[in-house]
């Protein structure tokens, strides 16, 4: 009885200190992005997921989320000729858990072909991305300029010396002269 009072008072804290956590890990990894397929229409008919992608860029990083009815369609991972001609008999992964709530970690840098089994892709529920890697974050200017920088103070220990070396000579030149 103790242990199952503990589970329901400590699971919401828990939950907090978690999703707190995340949060902290989140802000600096900057820009990983969880999709929702479809957006507010979800993974369904009558939705075309061309459209829906065309404008977006997934990143390395990102995730898709597939929000649909779970006792109709399915989320299948394919190959570029099985989305072409829906076929689902042999998907190279099935992200289906059973929820109707399935989420795809984009986390190899190639495109990704997700259809519909149960016949919904010949109606268009199918999707077809590109992920690619993160742009370089604004940090790696200054790191550029960093590399280069060596070869930027080495010429400047060289030239500031040359500089102040000739400059003496012709002050001395000059303090000779008059
Ligand atoms: C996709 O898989 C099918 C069946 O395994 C195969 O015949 C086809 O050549 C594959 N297509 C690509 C582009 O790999
Ligand atoms: C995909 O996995 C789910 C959950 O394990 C299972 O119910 C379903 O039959 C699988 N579908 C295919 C096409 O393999
Ligand atoms: C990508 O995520 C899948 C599913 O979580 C995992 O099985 C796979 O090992 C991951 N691949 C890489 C390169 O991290
Ligand atoms: C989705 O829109 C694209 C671009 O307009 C079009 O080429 C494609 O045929 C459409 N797909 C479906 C299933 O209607």
């Amino acid at each position: 009885m103790e242990g199952v009072k503990r589970g329901t008072v400590y699971g919401p804290l828990t939950m907090a200190v978690v999703m707190m956590c995340a949060v902290v890990v989140m802000v600096p990894g900057v820009s990983a992005t969880r999709w929702t397929v479809g957006a507010n229409m979800g993974w369904t008919t009558n939705v075309n997921y061309t459209i829906w992608a065309q404008d977006k860029h997934f990143y390395n990083g990102d995730w898709l989320f597939f929000v649909y009815d779970r006792n109709q369609m399915n989320v299948l991972e394919v190959n570029k000729t099985d989305y072409e001609t829906c076929n689902s008999d042999h998907p190279l992964h099935n992200w289906t858990t059973g929820a109707g709530r399935d989420v795809i970690p984009l986390n190899v840098t190639r495109h990704y072909y997700i259809i519909s089994g149960k016949g919904f892709c010949y109606g268009g529920m199918k999707l077809a991305i590109r992920v690619e890697n993160l742009p370089p974050p604004p940090t790696s200017t200054p790191l550029n300029e960093k590399s280069s920088s060596p070869s930027l103070t080495s010429r400047s220990k060289i030239v500031l010396p040359m500089v102040f070396a000739i400059g003496a000579v012709w002050d001395a030149f000059l303090r000779f002269r008059y």
